[in-house]
């Protein structure tokens, strides 16, 4: 979710204007993919990086994920959406994870879909601790190092109880990562808009499902045989 400041800056407001704009985005968006019945949509909402910012704005970013938390739990009990938090969500100010575990807590036994919040998180950092635990586990001699593999790395990381995302969006025409999932977007499709984050709703949503079903998925293979002799009758 990016641009916020931008869409405000545009408009001669506030950053903190943008930021408020970009949180009824936040509902639009979550409640677009809970209708198309997508399971698992992660919410870039704050980055390592992002505590670099003045206190100012980040105390409004704290302030507003804490009013998000209180206000939009009930919501998401309706549409049966489960909350889950990656990153180091120790390092969010008391008050804020205790919202957070509040609502992690009320609505853990929703199926409908996972709605997985990134939260003072950080790519390279979630590698890193990943590394740590196996290491860990090693020096403890529970595991052999031989034995290492993708999988383990996966399962060892914030998000191994959440499989590999389809699809990434950024908004507001920045083409970079910036430290999002690394390891987990091996062979994700990447949707790049210029849309700012308090622009992009439920139409921006589907555009770019729209994109992403155009795109052939091949992991590094080459498509099906059969289908590409068709391709070249045609
Ligand atoms: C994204 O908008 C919101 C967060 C990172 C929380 P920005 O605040 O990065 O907006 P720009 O990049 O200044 O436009
Ligand atoms: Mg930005």
């Amino acid at each position: 979710m990016d641009g916020n400041g931008r869409w405000a800056r545009r408009r001669g407001l506030s950053r903190h204007e943008g930021h408020r704009r970009g949180k009824d985005s936040v509902r639009a968006v979550v409640e677009a993919a809970r209708e198309l019945g997508i399971p698992y949509l992660t919410l870039f909402a704050f980055t390592t990086e992002n505590w670099q910012r003045p206190t100012t704005e980040v105390s409004f970013l704290m302030s507003l994920l804490h009013r998000y938390l209180l206000t939009e739990t009930k919501r998401l009990m309706k549409r049966d959406v489960r909350v889950v938090a990656v990153g180091d969500v120790e390092r969010l100010p008391p008050r804020v994870r205790d919202a957070l575990r509040q609502t992690i807590e009320t609505t853990k036994s929703n199926r409908s879909m996972t709605l997985a919040m990134a939260l003072s998180y950080g790519g390279r950092q979630d590698i890193v601790s990943a590394a740590r635990k196996i290491a860990r586990a090693a020096a403890a001699g529970e595991i052999d190092p031989e034995t290492i593999d993708e999988h383990m790395i996966a399962a060892s990381l914030d998000t191994g109880d959440i499989p590999d995302p389809d699809l990434w969006i950024r908004t507001s025409g920045e083409i970079r990562i910036s430290n999002c999932f690394l390891f987990q977007l091996a062979y994700t499709e990447l949707y790049f808009t210029e849309t700012l984050w308090p622009d992009f709703r439920e139409r921006e949503l589907l555009t770019a499902l729209a994109a992403y079903q155009a795109r052939e998925r091949r992991y590094g293979a080459i498509a099906d045989p059969a289908d590409q002799r068709l391709r070249a009758q045609n």
